[in-house]
């Protein structure tokens, strides 16, 4: 199993072109299944997750084709893929695969909506905590759909075709957003989802969606309307920056020190981390091409910040500030309030020689003047990162163990590094 090799101390200077968002591809290239012609994404990251959707995709029957670069692409530009979903010949999603992605099951939405019939694996737990789908069986349940559940597989009828409703959510939930959206564009009248999430990525879903002519209005706020139709058809899209992606590398240079152009970010999309970055020191200049990130002389200042949905500060990137704050002069205060285990990187952390504490859903962190480098390894994507900005800024050499849940979710993470001067290594086998 590969590891990362990391001798820190090194100053980030240099670009980081930030890639597609990983949460906007998945759902997009679901949402082809919502129609017999050919949709294009562009801009889509070569990552892990992708490349096993398109396996479950590609099981479904569906004609997945990656075109190579064209003149003048950028070496960083994304794939390009060409979706088919003419020919759906499975409507089951097997356990096998779905329990390798959560994501996975919201495939369940396009093919209720177009097939009226759909078989799909629960999910099950997941390192950050019991992630259950009521809400989405729940929406499914009000645009007409019969489910049972038999086998660890929910089974989904709507025999006439899905038919508008209202949809109100308890919680936000971008999950059952998505899902209520997807299947919501086919259904019969008018539908209205309450509460829904205002996620950038909903937002861009929602977008290509009308391209493919839906008729979806009030994305990006709490109360979306789908007018139902026909029929959908095939459209291009481009997958737009990953916001985490952008506030991740932003928190590495925060935590190193250097001065580094985010290139693509955006930074109305992850405003909330900008502005605690900010606090903690960093000097943050939005410009034409992107996010320009620096922090020169002063330390790092302490926070208390507490993740919420979107324009909240994200839980995708909590693991990141808690490394940030580790060597922070004082003592920081970040209280999770999305995923209940969502903490699993304090203990790693600590091996760098960091001072967390928990109580509760809180983690109060007092921050040290020097990590020290260690072998450790991550169970979710976003805690392996904050491994590897502590190792950035760690005095000596680390090993990040489980490398696979960094390829799910950061493109050429090393290059990027690497290339604005971290000492950063591969090590296959
Ligand atoms: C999405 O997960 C993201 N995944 C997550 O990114 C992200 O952390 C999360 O949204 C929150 O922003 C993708 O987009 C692929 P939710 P999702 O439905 O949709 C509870 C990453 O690292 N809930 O908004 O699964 C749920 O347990 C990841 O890239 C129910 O109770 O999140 C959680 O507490 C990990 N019942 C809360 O709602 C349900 O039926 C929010 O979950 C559904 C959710």
């Amino acid at each position: 199993m590969d590891r990362i090799r990391i001798v820190g101390g090194n100053k980030l200077n240099g670009i980081i072109p930030i890639s597609g968002a990983k949460n906007a591809a998945l759902p997009l290239m679901i949402a082809s299944l919502l129609t017999d012609e050919t949709l294009i994404l562009d801009n889509v990251p070569r990552l892990a997750d992708v490349a096993q959707l398109q396996r479950i995709l590609g099981n479904h029957g569906l004609d997945i084709m990656s075109k190579g670069k064209r003149p003048g692409d950028h070496e960083y530009q994304g794939q390009t893929l060409h979706i088919s979903a003419a020919n759906i010949i499975d409507t089951t999603a097997p356990y096998e695969l779905v329990s390798k992605m959560r994501a996975s099951f919201w495939v369940i939405a396009p093919l209720l909506a177009r097939m009226h019939v759909a078989k799909v694996s629960l999910p099950g737990g997941c390192a950050i905590g019991t992630r259950p789908v009521d809400l989405l069986i729940m929406a499914l349940e009000k645009l007409g759909a019969e489910l049972q559940i038999d086998g660890g597989y929910v089974i989904a009828r709507a025999p006439g075709g899905l038919t508008g409703a209202e949809i109100d959510f308890p919680k936000v939930t971008v999950s059952g957003t998505h899902v209520a959206l997807m299947a919501a564009t086919l259904a019969k009248g008018t539908t209205v989802i309450n509460n829904a999430a205002c996620e950038p990525e909903i937002v861009d879903v929602a977008d290509c969606l009308n391209k493919m002519g839906a008729k979806i209005s009030g994305a990006g706020t709490p109360r979306i309307v789908i007018e139902g139709v026909k029929k959908l058809h095939g459209a291009r899209h481009t997958v737009l920056p990953d916001r985490i992606e952008a506030g991740t590398y932003a928190m590495a240079v925060a935590m190193t020190g250097g001065d580094v152009q985010l290139a693509g970010a955006r930074p109305e999309l992850l405003q909330s981390a900008l502005d605690v970055l900010t606090e903690a020191g960093a000097t943050i200049t939005p410009n034409n091409e992107g996010i320009r990130v620096t922090r020169n002389g002063a330390g790092i200042s302490p926070v208390k910040v507490t993740t919420a949905p979107f324009p909240g500060f994200p839980t995708d990137l909590q693991a990141q500030l808690m490394a940030l704050m580790a060597c922070a002069k004082g003592s920081s205060h970040i209280t999770e309030t999305i995923f209940e285990n969502r903490f699993m990187h304090v203990q790693e952390l600590a091996r760098f020689g960091a001072r967390i504490s928990l109580d509760g859903e809180t983690a109060i962190i007092d921050g040290i003047a020097k990590l020290r480098g260690a072998p450790v390894m991550a169970t979710d994507l976003r805690a392996s990162v904050s491994l590897v900005i502590a190792a950035l800024a760690a005095e000596g050499e680390t090993t990040v163990n489980r490398v696979y849940h960094l390829d799910r979710g950061f493109e050429r993470l090393e290059e990027k590094l690497s290339a604005c001067g971290a000492t950063i290594e591969r090590i296959s086998g």
